[in-house]
């Protein structure tokens, strides 16, 4: 059979669907990822976007030129390749090919053959290649992870009546403090800055539009460099109007457990081969036994509240039994040890609400029944992957919220337009931002958030 009937008179299948083709002659483009030889066999493997699949290549069985041009072919070359599907129980996908052709769409050079061999590179050299790295199996699993995590995250907000509402990402000042925004000039000299979060802007929707939600990227100039902070993330923010705090929880807990079941729905193949631990993301989804400490409060499968307070203690506990290595103050932001011993004592993801205002955002409502706490939330997830949602009641009186611009020495011109919003038809409002990045590294159990983003953006690197 010539090349050219062959791929004529066979249907082009996906590896991901190669399953209802079984015995039948297809035909596959891709790339070829690795390649084993065994004197008169070559076991070719093929991806294409959708899996790997290894192929059976017997030097009797095809015609010479075929067995040539796969021996000689280099990693990364792009290929159609015809062979019949054979059920294969030892095979990672199930199946195997037995090759028949090959048609080498672009043959990589062995003169400059592809930088990434399957042995052990350093993570610079990853990162340096990450244009390429992106093909390996467990980089574009992770990536389909990612995409279902934010069809999930948006579809939950769709489909319970929330309208998206896009803020802009050109913002004339600051929204979650100011020493961590991109400045940029901005005509006639002006200065415009990188949104660091949509809030502000949406808590005006909300009060259009009742539930609105924002989803796009934010930047933050942190000169953090730890595995959980990006300079350029996604955040997907919901806005409510007349919700407070425990509506706000449950809002949290409903939307984090909704995308959680879409993965494991969608990705047992690709958790597989990102070695992810799945019994731990079924313990999220899980029915809890009882309720939730607070009763009627806590709906679904009762995500544990913890106050600040009670946090605190548990803390304090811990460092008297000698299992943590630094007590932690009172008063002061929880580190990441902190987070991470909080969230290890449960399995599911952990609510920690009513902070100390000192170190929480000036738009924060404060606590009726004590105004140094803020109503806020942080959701801590679980396995020490540290803070995915932070999110709070906003102040709805005018007066208080002028009082705290100017207390945070903010610009009171600049946010006049948000003033207004306490001054015409205010009420009390919430919302929450979760980092895709954050949830996609807990959901595929990676170290770090470089991983979960096709191109990271970090304090030192911005190539390629
Ligand atoms: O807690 P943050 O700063 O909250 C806000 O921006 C609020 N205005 C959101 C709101 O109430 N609408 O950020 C929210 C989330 C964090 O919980 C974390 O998941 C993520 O955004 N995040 C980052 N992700 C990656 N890199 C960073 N540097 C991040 N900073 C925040
Ligand atoms: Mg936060």
């Amino acid at each position: 059979m010539s090349e050219n009937t062959a791929a004529a008179t066979t249907p082009t299948v996906t590896i991901a669907t190669i399953g209802q083709h079984e015995g039948q002659v297809i035909t596959l483009r891709g790339w070829l990822y690795n390649i084993r030889s065994s004197g008169k066999l070559l076991f070719p493997t093929f991806r294409d976007g959708t899996g790997t699949i290894q192929g059976i290549v017997p030097k009797a069985a095809v015609p010479e030129e075929v067995f040539e041009t796969l021996k000689a072919l280099q990693l990364e070359s792009s290929v159609a390749v015809t062979g019949q599907v054979r059920a294969d129980s030892r095979a990672p996908s199930g199946y195997e090919l037995d090759v028949q052709n090959v048609e080498v769409i672009s043959a990589v050079s062995a003169d400059d053959p592809y930088p990434i061999t399957l042995k052990e590179h350093g993570v610079d050299f990853l990162m340096e290649h990450r244009h390429l790295w992106l093909r390996s199996p467990r980089q574009s699993a992770i990536l389909r992870v990612r995409a279902t995590i934010m069809r999930a995250a948006a579809e939950y907000f769709d489909t319970n009546g929330f309208i998206r509402t896009d803020p802009p990402i050109l913002t004339p000042n600051a929204c979650e403090g100011t020493s961590e925004l991109f400045e940029m000039d901005y005509f006639d000299d002006d200065k415009a800055y990188l949104t660091q979060s949509g809030q502000l802007y949406i808590e005006a929707t909300a009060l259009a539009l009742g539930k609105v939600y924002s989803f796009g990227p934010t930047f933050r100039a942190e000169k953090s460099k730890t595995r959980r902070h990006l300079t350029e993330f996604w955040m997907i923010e919901p806005e409510v109007a007349h919700l407070e705090l425990d509506g706000l929880m449950d809002l949290a807990e409903g939307f984090i457990t909704h995308i959680v079941t879409r993965v494991l729905e969608q990705h047992r193949a690709d958790l597989k081969v990102i070695g992810r631990d799945v019994e731990k993301l079924e313990a999220v989804i899980a029915p809890a036994a009882t309720n939730g400490a607070e009763g009627a409060s806590a709906p679904r499968n009762g995500f544990p509240r913890l106050s600040y307070d009670q946090a605190h203690d548990m803390l304090e506990k811990a460092f008297a039994e000698g299992k943590l290595e630094n007590p932690h103050k009172y008063g002061d932001d929880f580190g990441s040890p902190d987070e991470t011993y909080i969230s290890s004592q449960f399995d599911k993801p952990v609510m920690v609400h009513r902070y100390p205002a000192a170190f929480k955002a000036f738009y924060m409502q404060p606590d009726p029944h004590d105004p140094t706490k803020a109503l806020c939330v942080d959701v801590l997830a679980p396995q020490g992957y540290g803070e995915i949602i932070g999110g709070s009641q906003r102040i709805d009186s005018y007066d208080l919220l002028k009082q705290r611009i100017e207390e945070h020495h903010l610009p009171l011109d600049a946010f006049k337009w948000y003033l207004d919003l306490r001054k015409y038809g205010s009420v009390p409002h919430a919302g929450f931002g979760m980092g895709i990045e954050r949830a996609v590294a807990w959901i595929c159990g990676l170290d770090h958030v470089r991983e979960t983003i096709p191109f990271a953006r970090t304090l030192n690197r911005i190539y390629p």
